[in-house]
């Protein structure tokens, strides 16, 4: 896999790993161009700014778009966190892509950002990437609220159920 900073020039294949049925299903729907350019420019000046945000993932034989993540910064309990992610597109999921993306994103946080801990967190409902969380090794916290999916119900919910995990020292929820 090939991991690449995303800025402007990657906003295209951001839309792009956007516009994945499973991908959309969890970030409260498919980006419009604009919202893609949008992010991918505010993601840019997160690298600039804090040395770090979120990579596009590549196959490295076929150079096919994965998906996305990594790490960012995230407000997570009313501290501001370092966080891990990982999006795939359903064509290559199942085969470790996400977990593999999660293992550079802390190796990454833990080695040249000498991190102490990483939160990663998801709806508590989003069974598959909870099961990312615990092939990583990540110690389950609790569960926080934030604005997010309610099972069954449509739309952005203020106060949704998330699960919390962290690596590194035992973060209190
Ligand atoms: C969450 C998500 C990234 C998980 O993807 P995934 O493909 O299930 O996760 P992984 O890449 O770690 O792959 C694990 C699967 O690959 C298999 N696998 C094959 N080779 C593997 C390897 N080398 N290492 C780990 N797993 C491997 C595992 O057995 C597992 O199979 P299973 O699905 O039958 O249990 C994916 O469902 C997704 O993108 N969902 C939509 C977006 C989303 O919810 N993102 C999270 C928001 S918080």
């Amino acid at each position: 896999m090939r991991l690449l900073p995303i800025g402007p020039d990657l906003a295209g294949d951001l839309w792009l790993a956007h516009q994945d049925d499973d991908v959309a299903r969890w970030y409260a729907g498919r980006w419009s161009r604009d919202e893609a350019e949008r992010a991918a420019a505010a993601m840019g000046r997160a690298w600039h700014d804090d040395g770090v945000h979120k990579w596009l993932a590549y196959a490295r034989d076929s150079g096919e778009l994965v998906g996305r993540g990594g790490l960012s910064y995230a407000e997570v309990d009313g501290r501001r966190r370092l966080e891990v992610g990982w999006a795939v597109r359903s064509p290559h999921q199942g085969r470790g892509y996400a977990t593999e993306i999660g293992r550079a994103g802390l190796a990454h946080a833990f080695g040249e950002l000498a991190a102490t801990e990483v939160v990663a967190f998801t709806e508590r409902h989003n069974h598959r990437s909870r099961a990312v969380m615990r092939r990583l090794a990540m110690t389950y916290v609790g569960e926080i609220r934030r604005p997010g999916l309610l099972p069954g119900r449509p739309g952005v919910h203020d106060d949704a159920p998330f699960a919390l995990y962290a690596a590194g020292p035992q973060p209190t929820p």
